[in-house]
């Protein structure tokens, strides 16, 4: 459909229909029949909102439902569904889960991110979906930051590569046509200065033009805090030690435009020219005012001087943050320059507040129409608008062979060899092997947070290995392989231990965290697995740095797995030298809570404790079972 075409199915809209394409709802909180009636532009599965049962013939099923019902209002306009795809369709039991961003910024390779986001477009295309709100793009500063995991580094230059590769492969550069039904839109986010707020800054009233708003709206955060709670009073344990609480999300970057522009703004300048078509604002503030009503970076900057002339979507409740006047919230969003809102769920009060600003003129007809004509163009350009029957990929690509092959290459390349003595690779005959520690074969912990659910499922079912199981895959038929969650192995001295150390999972702000030490219990363990093994090798599954320098002398060899997903058979393949170690840290780790955050790590007398870019080379296996290669890794400067 061409430009004029668009002009003339706008000028054919009515109000409200326009208004519904500007409206993005949450599943839960809409039927097919309202989405026909209304002319909804945007339906979104949240992190964790699954249909029932969680298969992805179901997510077919919704999926289509919610379609269908799009293409049943009266222009017929098809509505772009929404996920979280930020580590695979990890919303979808049975998907591939890749590493989260922070390890595929340690694998530094466009190729294989490019390929994930491959992998990743399948296995959503083969659900019906054709958007996701990837990649984040933030550069964050602060590693107690809950979303340091989700972003592939603190070095602007890597986070711009890595994400441009992703975008390019979700939109399919190679194929040049976003028609074509096997590319997915991506949705860069969260515009801008997401990793710059400072700590403590965080606060639930929200600030406007300088002058306080009167708080949270009634039912602002509401249902956040319900989701909170109940992980908590499931899985409250796993966070008893780190200092859990929002501090950093959603706060303020009391940053000069300076450094905005040159620390965080890249990202999005490289994404534009490479074919970005939806930018998801941030909820967070820059110098005190919020993202979302900030007519100078939106509009100015973004849409003027940057060019970008595809649509920008809120992020969740980010108009019911604003505080109690909803009216003057919209008001104030949408002439900044919001395109489509992501309500999430007062739909109809959303609705009525734009209908009703542009009756009173507080929202210009011209500035309305501005905003769908860049959702329909976005959904011309995807082939939305041809009338045709949109093909669909099939569900068996979720999760196939095929698919944990890239996953598994992709742990692989991340893992970072921390420190090592020697230790690694270990002999495939080793005698007797003790593993350790409740994540060693738990997938929840291995995969982390945005995975079934928002914070993720300790302990749950998701297909996939194990490391316990790629351990036991690795040694030799004679090799004794015994497990114990707590290390506790009766007498014997094993030849290798293998302890694997865990944060438990988290998401947003859930995951902002002041104190990254390892919690008493993780240190008895290693110290105990420390007296029975001759050999300790260390696995840790984070999503940042964390303070191990007074333990890191127990082992022989330490690495970061970061959060690897569903496919722990790579951390094998490097650990037993089938494949060299590669991965770099893609951030500093700093070697006392001094070092946190990185400015205070830059005004430290001492180094931190590995520099970004560290990583050992390990040694290869060259030949099977007896010979290790000459070149081996020493031990770092810990
Ligand atoms: C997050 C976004 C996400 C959205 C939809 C928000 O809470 O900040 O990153 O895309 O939810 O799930």
């Amino acid at each position: 459909m061409d430009d004029r075409s668009i002009d003339r199915l706008i000028s054919d809209m009515t109000v409200v229909e326009k208004v519904g394409q500007m409206t993005q709802v949450e599943k839960y909180s809409i039927t097919p029949d309202e989405v026909a009636q209304y002319g909804i532009g945007s339906v979104l599965s949240g992190a964790g909102g699954n249909p029932e049962p969680n298969t992805p013939e179901a997510w077919r099923e919704m999926v289509s439902a919610f379609q269908d019902g799009a293409l049943r209002s009266r222009l017929r306009i098809p509505l772009l569904y929404g996920v979280d795809a930020v580590h695979g369709n990890t919303n979808v039991h049975g998907s591939t889960v890749f590493p989260h961003n922070i390890g595929l910024g340690a694998t530094r390779d466009p190729d294989l991110v490019h390929r994930i986001a491959r992998v990743t477009a399948a296995e959503l295309t083969a659900t019906g979906v054709r958007w996701d709100f990837a990649p984040p793009v933030s550069v964050p500063q602060d590693i107690r930051w809950g979303r340091t995991l989700e972003a592939y580094s603190e070095d602007v230059d890597l986070v711009t590569e890595l994400s441009v590769a992703f975008l390019q492969g979700l939109q399919d550069v190679a194929s040049g046509d976003l028609s074509d039904p096997r590319v997915v839109l991506g949705c860069v986010k969260h515009f801008v200065a997401d990793g710059a707020t400072s700590w403590g800054s965080a606060t639930p009233e929200a600030i406007v033009d300088g002058t306080p708003f009167d708080g949270l709206d009634e039912d602002g955060g509401e249902e956040r805090r319900r989701v909170i709670e109940e992980h908590d009073a499931e899985f409250g344990e796993l966070y008893e030690h780190g200092t859990w609480g929002q501090q950093l999300d959603q706060g303020n970057a009391d940053i000069s435009e300076q450094e905005l522009r040159r620390m965080h703004l890249p990202p999005y300048v490289a994404a534009i020219a490479n074919g970005a078509r939806s930018i998801m604002v941030s909820l967070s503030s820059w110098q005190d005012a919020k993202l979302h009503i900030h007519g100078y970076l939106l509009t100015d900057l973004l849409k003027g001087e940057l060019g970008f002339d595809g649509f920008l979507v809120s992020d969740w409740l980010g108009l019911d943050y604003l505080g109690d006047d909803y009216y003057r919230a919209v008001v104030l969003g949408i002439n900044a320059g919001l395109d489509m809102v992501m309500v999430p769920h007062e739909w109809e009060r959303f609705m009525v507040a734009l209908i009703r600003a542009s009756e009173t003129g507080d929202v210009s007809m011209a500035r309305i129409d501005d905003a769908v004509r860049r959702i329909l163009q976005v959904k011309a350009e995807l082939g939305l608008l041809d009338d045709v029957a949109p093909e669909r990929g099939t569900t068996e690509a979720v999760g196939s062979a095929e698919h944990r092959a890239v996953a598994r290459e992709a742990v692989a390349k991340s893992v970072v060899l921390l420190q090592d003595n020697g230790a690694v690779p270990l002999r495939r005959d080793t005698e007797l092997v003790y593993v350790a520690g409740e994540a060693a074969s738990d997938i929840g912990l291995q995969c982390g947070g945005w995975t079934i659910e928002w914070r993720g499922i300790p302990g749950g079912d998701i297909p996939g290995t194990t490391l316990l199981q790629a351990v036991a895959g690795a040694v030799s038929e004679e090799t004794e392989v015994v497990y114990d969650a707590s290390g506790l192995f009766g007498g014997r001295i094993a030849d290798v231990g293998v302890v694997v150390v865990a944060e438990p999972p988290y998401a947003e702000m859930t995951g902002d965290r002041a104190d990254l030490t390892l919690p008493p219990g993780d240190i008895e363990l290693i110290e105990s697995m420390r007296s029975q093994c001759r050999s300790l090798v260390g696995v840790l599954y984070t999503g940042r740095p964390l303070l191990v320098t007074d333990v890191a002398e127990q082992f022989d060899a330490l690495v970061t797995a970061w959060l690897p997903g569903s496919e722990a058979s790579g951390i094998t393949d490097v650990l037993f030298g089938d494949l060299p170690f590669t991965g770099k840290l893609p951030y500093a780790w700093p070697r006392n809570r001094d070092q946190v955050p990185l400015a205070a790590l830059d005004a430290a007398p001492e180094p931190p404790l590995w520099p970004r870019g560290h990583g050992l080379p390990g040694a290869v296996v060259i030949a099977k079972q007896e010979e290790v290669a000459v070149e081996s890794s020493s031990r770092s400067g810990a």
